[in-house]
């Protein structure tokens, strides 16, 4: 289950990436905003990284103006490695080395068709583990205080 999250900056594109899961019958939640009027990120962001945490959702993606705002908040939840991509290099590495679990786009950042293209490899690219998985623990580390 992929949990989908916006405020009134990443409306379109949530949909955009809505119509994409629609389409490839990939199972979603979509935590609002439902519609485009203006509404504070913050909860947003919050209920989507709840989700993942507590087991709900695999992955999510979050859209607002630049994506930052949402990924500030969503890593302030444990375990969430929330991150703003605005090409495929950085999607596909923040999977591969990052083991990122929420992927953040900003619909005055990019347009509907590279959203799709980003969660697409989002999605689909595995984390390579190996020294990698030694970093994302040492991340751990600092969220438990031990660094
Ligand atoms: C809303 O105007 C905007 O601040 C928000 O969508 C986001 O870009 C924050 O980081």
């Amino acid at each position: 289950m992929i949990a989908l999250g916006c405020d009134h900056g990443g409306f379109d594109l949530k949909n955009a990436i809505k119509a994409y899961l629609e389409e490839n019958d990939i199972p979603y939640r979509d935590f609002g905003c439902m519609t485009p009027e203006s509404i504070d990120y913050p909860p947003i962001a919050a209920a989507v990284a709840h989700s993942i945490t507590g087991g709900e959702c695999e992955k999510g993606i979050l859209c607002c103006g630049t994506g930052i705002g949402m990924s500030i908040a969503a890593n302030k939840v444990k375990g969430i490695r929330a991150s703003v991509c605005t090409n495929e290099f950085c999607t596909e590495m923040t999977r591969r080395h990052n083991n990122a679990n929420i992927l953040c786009l900003g619909g005055r950042v990019i347009d509907e068709a590279m959203a799709v293209k980003l969660a697409q490899i989002f999605l689909t690219t595995p984390f390579d583990g190996g020294r990698h998985l030694n970093r994302v623990n040492l991340i751990k580390k600092i969220e438990d205080g031990e660094l």
